[in-house]
């Protein structure tokens, strides 16, 4: 029986929920706009997940070398393996020249070069000339803390317009209308206990990726694609879930992050034969290869018996031959990681690294303006009207099959700044937000209750690791239809597990226990969509490496996959086409060839 909770009403323009640095732009962008916004984040601003982004956020501003957007867009485009949307991409990869300079503006503090321009780093697929040329430097950077300084920075610019902000409150689902638009979001403080229901004319997800449902990432354990279960539970899909980035280093046995901008700066890979051996994966831009490629060309020397270390399970990376001077100046945070993490002196000595859960391509679909997508049997590509979903929580679909470092930040400040613009364009100030009734949002408060109440036998953490175990072995870099087979059968006990679910703190204040579930149930939403979309998708592209169906095969699957999960964690999936248009005519879509690095 649910116990009755007391509910507090709040009425904004606008709801963003999480303050990383897509929430955060958003909620500034907003506010400055003159919409009564609230920004509802369940850590406190700056310690979203963005301050641990490293090497630098892409924009072909040009201070290291000649650079274009248009190269910028065709890198972007090859490296999401020909599933991004065009018309995105050009949007994001355009706007990244103007986006960056605002940040500065905002008062990022920027590297320098010695002209006093930002500073800009090489990074892995990123090149010159529409792929033809040389690594370029376009990753704009502030040391290694690229993140941390951003994010710092559109707090403070975000507090300077007076945002509203609603620090450690959970939000725990979406308010659904009768007719499927949003009208806000149910949500928990968790240092009082009281229960708080947000109505507004749009709500915005911005609540991260969900690398937590897997054994190891570089993710925080924040990163629990809350925004992704709400909008599933609400009865809409997410898109290309089966697209995980795994980062190439990881450091061995943590999975702490060490930046690619230290091979943007001349790090290099080897093996236990002491073999640089990216040149023989990607004899052109060798270290500096995208992700995906770099990554399976680890996995493939470990297994064929060339990795280092007493159980031959992991690589090196040096940047011992930069020198401390460089490694002080460009990469100190990164120094100071391996020191504590893996125990080594990076000035002098290798670093263990293996590839690394990082990033979620696939999230809740969306359009360029960051309105959320509610896909129609004849593709037309509704929007859900009230809902918006920005930077890893959605789908955009700018980085398809595989994302390029730097063009996260990216996704989050253009994405974020593109959503406020939106909004502040539709968004009737002088509209009343429907009231809410006795009923609205009682099925979040239901979902809590028993959750709160749940009296099985098996631990949240027990479930949670079953079911990072799972993703950690049957959702890996390389994949086949047997492994994948097994992961669907085992992703579906691991989500039974939680009919059996004992949460032991009935609380309602600081109860992390039923924290912890709450995110549980949306990783396991997210683990769900994860493996059935891997297990559907014969072929390979971008980090869906299968073994069974080595090629692209652009005939049966340039498509996104659209994946619905229920209430009893059934699947159901769908497709909807890939956009082979561009925004403008000052670009002609850039047709699919062969990916070679
Ligand atoms: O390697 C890195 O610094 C990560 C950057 C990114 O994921 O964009």
């Amino acid at each position: 029986m649910t116990d009755s909770y007391e509910i507090i009403d709040h009425v904004h323009d606008v709801i963003v929920v999480g303050a990383g640095g897509a929430g955060l732009r958003a909620t500034l962008g907003m506010t400055a706009a003159g919409l009564s916004t609230a920004c509802i984040t369940k850590v406190f601003p700056t310690r979203s997940h963005t301050v641990a982004a490293q090497g630098g956020v892409g924009a072909a501003l040009g201070n290291m070398q000649d650079d274009s957007w248009q190269w910028h867009m065709f890198d972007t485009v090859k490296g999401a393996d020909w599933l991004g949307d065009q018309d995105a991409i050009e949007y994001m990869c355009r706007e990244a020249v103007p986006a960056v300079y605002e940040l500065e503006h905002f008062g990022v503090p920027f590297s320098r070069t010695e002209g006093g321009k930002i500073y800009q780093r090489p990074f892995g697929g990123h090149m010159s000339d529409f792929g033809k040329g040389a690594p370029v430097g376009r990753a704009a950077a502030a040391a290694d803390r690229t993140g941390h300084a951003i994010l710092h920075t559109l707090y403070q610019q975000c507090l300077k317009h007076k945002a509203e902000f609603f620090i450690e409150y959970f939000a725990v689902d979406l308010i659904m209308d009768d007719d499927g638009s949003c009208r806000g979001v149910m949500a928990w403080n968790l240092a009082d206990g009281t229960i708080h229901r947000f109505l507004a004319h749009q709500t915005v997800m911005a609540t991260g990726g969900y690398g937590r449902s897997y054994f190891s990432c570089t993710s925080a354990h924040t990163c629990t694609g809350d925004g992704n279960g709400m909008v599933l539970r609400a009865g809409l899909p997410n898109q290309d879930m089966e697209f995980v980035q795994f980062h190439p280093t990881g450091i061995y046995g943590s999975g702490c992050l060490i930046t690619e901008g230290s091979r943007g700066e001349g790090g290099y890979l080897t093996n236990s034969e002491g073999e640089a051996f990216m040149e023989r994966y990607a004899p052109s831009a060798k270290d500096l290869a995208s992700r995906d490629v770099v990554s399976r060309s680890m996995t493939i020397e470990i297994r064929e018996n060339r990795g280092v270390g007493d159980d031959k399970d992991h690589i090196y990376l040096h940047l011992e031959h930069l020198g401390a001077e460089v490694l002080l100046r460009q990469l100190p945070g990164i120094t100071e990681t391996a020191k504590i993490f893996a125990g080594v002196d990076a000035t002098k000595e290798p670093i263990p690294v293996l590839p690394t859960v990082h990033y979620n391509m696939g999230g809740i679909p969306t359009n360029y303006h960051g309105e959320a997508l509610r896909p129609t049997a004849d593709d037309s590509e509704a929007i859900c009207p009230g809902l918006m979903a920005i930077g890893e929580a959605a789908c955009v679909s700018v980085h398809g099959a595989n994302r390029l470092g730097t063009n996260s930040l990216l996704d989050i400040v253009v994405f974020g700044r593109a959503a406020a613009i939106r909004a502040a364009e539709t968004v009737d100030r002088n509209k009343t937000v429907k009231p809410a009734d006795a009923n609205t949002g009682e099925n979040a408060i239901a979902r809590l209750d028993r959750l709160r109440h749940a009296s099985g036998s098996q631990s949240t953490a027990d479930i949670r690791t079953g079911m990072q175990r799972v993703m950690q072995n049957n959702a890996a870099v390389f994949r086949t239809s047997e492994v994948l087979a097994e992961g669907c059968s085992l992703i579906d006990k691991a989500a039974e597990n939680l009919k059996d679910l004992k949460v032991s703190d009935q609380s309602l204040i600081w109860n992390s226990d039923l924290v912890e579930t709450l995110e549980l149930e949306n990783l396991m939403a997210c683990s769900k969509a994860t493996m059935y979309g891997a297990e559907a998708r014969h072929e390979s592209r971008g980090a869906h490496a299968h073994e069974d169906y080595p090629d692209r095969d652009d005939e049966n699957w340039m498509k996104h996959t659209l994946s619905w999960v229920d209430d009893n964690w059934n699947v159901k999936l769908d497709y909807r086409p890939v956009h082979e248009y561009t925004l403008t005519d000052e670009v002609e879509y850039i047709t699919p060839r062969a990916r070679v690095y």
